[in-house]
């Protein structure tokens, strides 16, 4: 069981009130991805979901427990990849199995070929490209224990073909185990092909301006893409949007 519940959120920065009232939910294996504008917020949400950084006001519930300033409850990556320097590939995709004791050296392997970094595992982060550590950051909290996974931007860095790659093994992975997750990205196809539901935010302060709830069929196919009832959502994710950035 790994159910989300931001009630009531407010955050500032110098005066500046970022998030202002925000709340939004993610239930029991949902996948759920946040769209708005660039400096709405987003990573903000997530410093507080990990604890990083403390709410002015309202409560982060995690399966009814207040997790508010508690790091480790769920398992993040965050929007620049902060791979230790001094640790190789392997030996940083292990860190957060290994903070909770439960290192598994053969899945850490057996994912770093799947996310096309096995000639990689021994290396140091400096000797790989920005999509590299962005696809080793991602490893690492897929190999974390809590079942519930915030993700923001993992695919960013990464050419169009190899970020296909990475969101169907997502997915794959994803059916298999069926954790929550809180996905953000600034691309509006990718978060229809992964989510069950999609919420955008406006900006200052970022509010929920609307929610889409996805509702094809799982396994999802990329042919799915190229469907009328696919682009039809698409364009209606894309008017909202633009209509938060023309406020
Ligand atoms: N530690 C901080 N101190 C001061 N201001 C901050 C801090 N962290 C974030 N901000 C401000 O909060 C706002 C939201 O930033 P945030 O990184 O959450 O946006 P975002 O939605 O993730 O943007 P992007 O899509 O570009 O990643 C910005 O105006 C940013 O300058
Ligand atoms: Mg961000």
């Amino acid at each position: 069981m790994s159910k989300l519940v931001l009630e009531q959120i407010e955050k500032g920065f110098d005066e500046q009130l970022i998030l202002a009232d925000l709340s939004f939910g993610v239930n029991d294996g949902e996948f759920v991805s946040l769209l708005g504008p660039s400096g709405s917020g987003k990573s903000t949400i997530f410093h507080l979901i990990g604890g990083l950084y403390q709410p002015d006001q309202g409560t982060i519930y995690l399966n009814g427990q207040d997790i508010v300033g508690k790091k480790g409850s769920i398992s993040y990556m965050p929007q620049t990849p902060a791979l230790l320097p001094w640790r190789t590939i392997l030996d940083n995709v292990m860190l957060g199995a290994e903070l909770a004791h439960q290192p598994d050296r053969n899945q850490a392997i057996h994912m770093l070929r799947r996310a096309g970094l096995a000639e990689y595992s021994n290396r140091y982060p400096h000797e790989l490209s920005g999509g590299m550590k962005q696809r080793a950051a991602f490893v690492r909290s897929l190999l974390s224990p809590q079942p519930f996974i915030c993700l923001d931007e993992p695919f960013s860095a990464l050419d169009e073909f190899t970020r296909l790659e990475m969101q169907k093994w997502l997915l794959s992975i994803w059916e298999e185990e069926r954790p929550s997750v809180l996905f953000v990205t600034h691309n509006i196809e990718e978060a229809i092909f992964l989510s069950d539901r999609i919420i955008v935010l406006g900006s200052k302060p970022a509010q929920v301006i609307k929610e889409f709830d996805i509702t094809f069929n799982r396994p999802r196919t990329e042919d799915l893409t190229l469907t009328n009832e696919f682009l039809a959502i698409k364009k209606e994710i894309f008017q909202t949007l633009r209509g938060v950035l023309d406020d």
